[in-house]
């Protein structure tokens, strides 16, 4: 990793920052600010940031634990820092954590032909669940559900 880049919790005025990010990573459908904002206030201490000190570059989000189960709802890393294994090295971190949580089944949604995100995550263990689910986040936007016990 970049000796500048480190991987933290996420913090408050962190918000904007994630939310360029965010809208970087995911252009055609970025979430609104007032959803990152909930999600930090649900969720703050299941967000891990990547940061030079100046920009956040990089993030990953779960849920917390609900009867050993947790989602993860976003990971991310701006396109000029894709492919030097910080996404690996995200979900890692927060897998971690899940882990020493007690956390037994993780599971999350990825777009099927999303092929860096699904090798990634195969990579990591997670196997799909049955076929991609048709229209899963509403028409036209069809997801294949992954999941991994821990
Ligand atoms: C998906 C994403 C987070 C991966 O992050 P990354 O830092 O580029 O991934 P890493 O460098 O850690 O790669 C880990 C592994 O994933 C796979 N991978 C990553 N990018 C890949 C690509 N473009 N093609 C094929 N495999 C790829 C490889 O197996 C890779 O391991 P390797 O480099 O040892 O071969 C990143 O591409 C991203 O932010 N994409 C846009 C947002 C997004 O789609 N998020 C996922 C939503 S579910």
């Amino acid at each position: 990793m970049p000796p500048l880049l480190q991987i933290r919790a996420v913090t408050e005025a962190d918000l904007p920052e994630l939310v360029r990010l965010d809208t970087e990573a995911f252009p055609s459908g970025p979430y609104p600010y007032f959803v990152l904002r909930q999600f930090f206030d649900a969720y703050g201490d299941h967000m891990l940031v990547l940061d030079d000190g100046a920009s956040i570059l990089g993030y990953v989000l779960a849920t917390a634990p609900n009867r050993d189960l947790s989602w993860i709802l976003s990971l991310a890393i701006t396109p000029g820092l894709q492919r030097q294994g910080l996404g690996r090295k995200m979900m890692a971190g927060i897998l971690d954590h899940l882990r020493s949580e007690g956390v037994k089944e993780v599971r999350l949604t990825v777009e099927p032909g999303n092929d860096s995100a699904v090798v990634l995550y195969r990579s990591l263990g997670f196997t799909p669940e049955g076929a991609p689910r048709k229209d899963y986040f509403g028409l036209n936007q069809h997801r294949l559900l992954m999941m991994l016990f821990l």
